[in-house]
Parts: structure tokens; sequence; C-alpha cells
């Protein structure tokens, strides 16, 4: 009975079917009433009651063995009968996934570092989380200087309160300079934090870029033409800037750059308030004190800065009014952009 059992077993390990009613066929000829699994059943009752115990077991496997085996190829050929899954149309276009679009701060960031890549500049980066060093007394900010209030500036934390929310890109300067000695040729683009009300003409946050040049006899004509040569690249080539003078605590002198409106030409219209030109960014030669304080020789080493904010940048290129706008992720300004990639 034994042998009979693992003949049985053998067979079905190795049956295969062809379709539906050859399962069926085989369910019939192990499973039936009249099948081979009863009959194993019907000749067990001539069993010795000692090997009983034994034989029941292994008639008891065999039947779920083959009910397993029987089941597994019926499921097979529902699935592949299954008539969504047999008729794939492996031609068929793919339904359409929606592509993004750059976001316009993106893109005019990319132009920004591109051209002045092109003029040999690199790119560095440093945290948006900083100390008070960084942002603001390597850069020659008295102690009591406003922008270190707490209207202005994001504080982390109460001990140490020493950390906080970067107000400016400036603070890459002194990372660079700490640890690396001249020629430095690098434009810093980041994120920067200011405790502002939000509104059409503020935000908590925006993105700046920051120019730094440190390298022996940098003078302010090298500034002037290297930002000539960026308006012109960014605004077109007939695009004119003007310096007036200004003050920022690490560049000395300091200036604001104006450059010529595009909407009127420079004649006078409500963009510009009829003045014919709009500010666009802030500069300056290295202040020696903020050379020294980086580890850098001002008897040796001059330099000029300058900053702008991408934001600021892209209103005057995209004319977008409100600055909520660019955070607002609305699909309908983000698209606007898509003919600008
Ligand atoms: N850090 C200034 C700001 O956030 C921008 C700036 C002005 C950066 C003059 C400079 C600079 O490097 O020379 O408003």
């Amino acid at each position: 009975m034994l042998d009979k059992i693992k003949t049985i077993r053998e067979e079905v390990e190795n049956i295969t079917a062809a379709n539906k009613e050859a399962v069926e066929q085989l369910r019939i000829k192990y499973l039936s009433k009249k099948g081979e699994i009863s009959a194993l059943m019907a000749d067990f009752r001539s069993v010795p009651a000692d090997k009983k115990k034994e034989i029941g077991q292994k008639i008891n496997e065999l039947k779920s063995f083959v009910s397993e085996k029987i089941t597994q190829l019926k499921e097979a050929f529902e699935v592949s009968e299954d008539a969504s899954i047999t008729e794939i149309d492996l031609t068929r276009t793919a339904t359409p996934v929606a592509l993004g679009t750059r976001h316009p701060l993106s893109l005019v960031k990319k132009e920004i570092l591109r051209i002045f890549e092109s003029m040999g500049f690199t790119i560095a980066e440093g945290p948006e989380i900083e100390d008070d060093w960084h942002v603001f007394g390597s850069l020659n900010f008295p102690p009591d200087h406003p922008a270190r209030d707490m209207q202005d500036t994001f504080f982390i934390g109460r001990n140490p309160v020493d950390v906080l929310l970067r107000t400016h890109t400036s603070s890459v300067q002194t990372r660079v300079m700490e640890k690396t000695q001249p020629p430095i040729r690098i434009v810093c683009p980041g994120r920067v934090y200011r405790n502002e009300a939000i509104s059409a003409r503020a935000h908590c946050f925006f993105h700046q870029v920051e120019g730094l040049y440190i390298d022996k006899n940098v003078s302010f004509a090298d500034l002037k033409q290297v930002l000539l040569g960026f308006a012109r690249q960014m605004f077109g080539p007939e695009t004119k800037i003007r310096l007036r003078p200004s003050y920022f605590p690490f560049t000395e002198p300091s200036a604001e750059m104006d450059i010529s409106c595009d909407i009127c030409g420079g004649k006078g219209c409500a963009f510009c308030k009829g003045t014919g030109w709009v500010e666009i960014l802030g500069c300056g030669m290295v202040d020696p004190n903020v050379l020294k304080a980086c580890g850098i020789d001002p008897k040796v080493y001059s330099g000029y800065a300058f900053g702008m904010g991408i934001e600021r940048i892209t209103n005057l290129k995209y004319k977008v009014k409100d600055l909520r706008m660019f955070s607002e992720n609305d699909i309908r300004f983000l698209k606007e952009f898509e003919a600008a990639h």
C-alpha cells in the first residue's frame, strides 16, 4: 500500500494539463468518489491495526498534496484565460503623464549662475542655519546693528542663542574665505530668511545670489565691468547700468546698482516710477576688516562683493508683481514659464 501511495504521488508531481477540461479530468481521476484516493481509502479497511496510524497519515498527506496541485493547475488557467490580461495591447500609447515645469526662480537662478560661470566664477554653497559670526560678526556688523534684532532675524532656540536662520548669503563669503586663500571667485546661491510680515512686496524667505572676488589688485572698475556684463546678458545688450553710493557694513565703498528700465527704455513709466531706472543689487569693495576677520591679509589682497535677490531679478524679467506667487505653487502661474525652458 505504501508503494501505491508513493506511485500516485510521483505521478501527480509530474502532471501537466493543457486546459481547464484536462484539469477536471485529473480531478475526477484522483479525487472523485470513484477516484484513486477513494480506492486507497477503501483498501485502508484491510490494513492491520498496528499500521493504521502510519498509513492513515500518508493517505491524508497524499490527499492534500493532490488537491493543492489540482487547485494550482486550475488557477493557472483561470488567470491566463482572463481576457483583460491575455489581450494587453503593447503597441498602445500610454496614458500621458503631465510633465512639471521648472519653477521661475530656478530658471532665473540657473541663468544668473550660467552668466557668472561664463566669466570664471565657481559656485559655493553654505548652510541656511547659521551662527552670529558667519552672518554678522565676521562681516563687520557692529554689536548693536539693527539687523541683529529679533525683529529682523529668526533666532532658533534659546541655548545657545547663537543659532539663527541666515538673513543673507553673504555668510557664505566668510565660510569660503576662512577655508581658502585668494584668488577666490565665487557665486553663492541660496535661500535666506527674514522676520517680515508676508505681503506682495516682502516675504519671510527669499533667495539671493552672492558674488565674491578676491585677488591682488582688484579694483572698483573690475566690479563695474563684471556687473555691466551681467546686466547686458541678463536683460539685453542695450541695458545701461548706474551705481549709486550706498552703505553696507561689509563693503567700503558700497553702492547700489540700477539698470535702465526695460519697459520704457529709460524714458520713465509707472514701473520705474518715472525715473527710468530700477534697482537690482548691492555691491562694493570688501571691507579690510572682513578680510582680516576671515584670515586674509588686506595689505596683499583686495576684492569686491555683490548680492542680489533672485525674486527681484525675476520680477524685472517676467513682471511678476506679487512675491507671494512664487511660493503658492498655483499651477496656472507655474505653467506660464513652460516656454522659458
Ligand atoms: N547682503 C546684502 C543684503 O542682503 C546684499 C549685498 C550687498 C551683498 C552688498 C554684498 C554686497 O556682497 O557687497 O541685502
